[in-house]
């Protein structure tokens, strides 16, 4: 994810900024740089890659007496990792740094292209600086300028503008991505998250959504829609790990926790009013594509086999799935009418990248979906779209998952849209549940300490079967895998329905069945494969929205209103559940014993 600072002071800036965007190292980037004014001197650097290839650059540069600074790292979500696509962007006279997605860019583009400014980059964020300048020029007061600038952004944003028109103040604003003040006497420090000014302020406020204001050296004015506005500093935590983690015990929970969050970045510019866009694809991207093959590994795998389900059913396109090790190794058979779509969170997945270039190899279209913008596999594919899940620290995936999933729905339906197989109120339909999935991934206090107390009873057994049908088969699979991975307990996925040709032997009251029973979604059908469970006294873990008289344990989930949104409801109970198992078990949440967060090698 994109990281910010900022400083006004008289220390030696760079310094800081540098050290600053250190700090925030842990949230990945994949290109870095700093702007400064001093006096009349406006200073600017940029780099691809390691803070290092930025600090290399600066070697020579000082800036010592007042001055005012910003400093940034970009995580790719428009445009690729370049020097130009880095922040800060230049207008004539002034710099920018921005976190989050201006939705209307396009829009406030074309409308500056068409006044004759000439945009450099391929990002949302310069529209900021140009928009800026313009409405500077027309009114003259740098301030005014900033806060007509605000006032057009649409999505997601926290923003630092400097500028030689007012060469002592930092404008700032917030809304939907976060952004701090820190002060140290008459310094002050900006960042979009505490770990940059820990042992550098002693005070700090944290923006709230829709806050704007300027900070000069003596002063700092705050304003929101209702006007000007006071504000009151709190004193700064001074641990660095937890500030990290942003307060959470681990960063797969914080992860967890981002989901809501991250889901509205995924859909921002995708989603128009009737119909689904995707800037990555050409037109004529599924001209003469009859079938599509997706081919990935582990967590990835299960986003796959999810979409399968929907390519087929929404967009009426024959769609089969393969674990990567397998299919490299089987002589696949491949027609050139079929589209080969690569799912990783990485990008640098070894089986992956060869399943790819097999593919490509026998002449197929290919197109990837990741995280990580530049990767070998996105390099590699003839189109990708990027999940902007922001980095992943944990190592058993979770956001880049829930955001898998969500642009393999987007897809789904996108080719339904470009063959017409959707009607247009399954469309509307699809898109008002779409709009939704950013509240169903709110955690709620209440069902994190009922999965916390539930946990307790679930740390020994012989093992787990997580059951679902149709998409939910694969959520299971994914529910156990979250459950291994980080509790070493024995843990299988199910489709429910398969359970009495075999695996029902082994229920007994030391057997836990964790069962997937969506309202919106073959009910009946799961509720009488549970029963079956039931009956041979395994213990049942039941999470639905309906309360299920003949469950042990029931979690009582709120969506009942269309699958997908029922789906990433429980998406969310069965990490947290796999969480605070491995948390009482004592296990290490975070890099749990013999796994990689990339899977480098065959
Ligand atoms: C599980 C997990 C792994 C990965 C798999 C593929 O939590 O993260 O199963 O999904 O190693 O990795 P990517 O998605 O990077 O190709």
């Amino acid at each position: 994810m994109c990281g910010i600072v900022g400083y006004i002071g008289r220390k030696e800036k760079k310094e800081i900024l540098l050290d600053g965007l250190q700090e925030l190292e842990y949230r990945g980037y994949d290109s870095a740089g700093i702007a400064v004014i001093e006096g009349e001197k406006l200073n600017n650097f940029k780099a691809v890659g390691k803070l290092e290839n930025l600090r290399n650059k600066t070697n020579t540069f000082e800036s010592e007496g007042f001055g005012v600074s910003i400093g940034h790292t970009r995580w790719a979500t428009h445009g690729k990792p370049t020097e130009l696509n880095a922040h800060p962007h230049l207008g004539a006279y002034s710099y920018v740094v921005h976190n989050g997605i201006i939705e209307n860019y396009q829009e406030l583009k074309k409308e500056l292209q068409n006044e004759g400014v000439t945009f450099l980059s391929q990002t949302d964020t310069e529209t900021i600086v140009h928009l800026f300048e313009k409405y500077h020029k027309e009114l003259g007061d740098p301030f005014k300028a900033f806060e007509k600038t605000i006032e057009r952004l649409e999505g997601a944003y926290a923003t630092l503008l400097i500028t030689e028109a007012a060469p002592d103040t930092v404008f700032f604003a917030k809304n939907g991505s976060p952004m701090l003040l820190g002060f140290d006497g008459n310094e002050v420090y900006f960042a979009s998250s505490d770990t940059p000014i820990i042992g550098k302020a002693n005070e700090v406020y944290y923006l709230e959504d829709g806050e704007y204001g300027y900070a000069k050296e003596e002063e700092v004015k705050l304003f929101d829609a209702t006007g000007e506005k006071s504000f009151t500093k709190q004193a700064l935590t001074a641990d660095k790990a937890l500030a990290q983690k942003d307060g959470y015990r681990f960063f797969m929970e914080k992860e967890i926790y981002e989901q809501s969050r991250v889901m509205s970045d995924t859909m921002i510019g995708r989603i128009l009013e009737d119909s689904i866009y995707f800037e990555e694809l050409p037109e004529d991207f599924f001209e003469g594509i009859y079938a599509i093959k997706i081919c990935a590994c582990g967590t990835s795998y299960h986003s796959a086999l999810a979409a399968s389900y929907l390519f087929e059913r929404i967009g009426k396109m024959r769609c089969d799935v393969e674990i990567a090790s397998e299919f490299r190794y089987k002589e696949p058979f491949l027609t050139d009418k079929t589209l080969f779509i690569t799912i990783s969170q990485s990008g640098e997945t070894a089986d992956t990248l060869e399943a790819l270039k097999m593919a490509k190899a026998a002449g197929l279209k290919t197109l990837t979906i990741c995280n990580v913008d530049n990767s070998s596999i996105v390099r590699e594919s003839d189109a990708a779209i990027l999940t902007r899940a922001g980095i992943e620290k944990g190592v058993a995936s979770t956001k880049a998952f829930a955001t898998q999933s969500m642009v393999l729905w987007m897809l789904a339906l996108y080719v339904g849209q470009i063959r017409h197989s959707v009607s247009e109120e399954t469309l509307k339909r699809e898109i008002d549940a779409m709009l939704h999935t950013p509240k169903a991934l709110v955690v709620e206090d209440k069902l994190h300490e009922r999965i916390h107390r539930l946990s307790k009873r679930y740390l020994h057994g012989h093992g787990f079967f997580f059951i679902g049908r149709d998409i939910f088969y694969p959520l299971a699979l994914e529910g156990a895998l979250k459950l291994k991975e980080i509790s070493y307990l024995h843990a299988e996925g199910y489709p429910a329905g398969e359970m009495k040709h075999g695996p029902i032997a082994l229920a007994d009251s030391e057997l836990f069945t964790i069962a997937l029973m969506p309202r919106s979604l073959l009910y009946d059908k799961i509720k009488s494969n549970v029963e079956e469970l039931s009956a041979r006294d395994a213990t049942i873990l039941a999470i639905s929205p309906e309360p299920f008289e003949l469950a042990d344990d029931f979690i009582q989930t709120r969506y009942d209103s269309h699958p997908i949104l029922e789906y990433f409801e429980m998406m969310v109970v069965t990490q947290l559940l796999a969480l605070e198992i491995s948390v009482r078990l004592g296990n290490d949440v975070d890099m749990p014993r013999n796994l990689a967060k990339s899977v480098t090698v065959e």
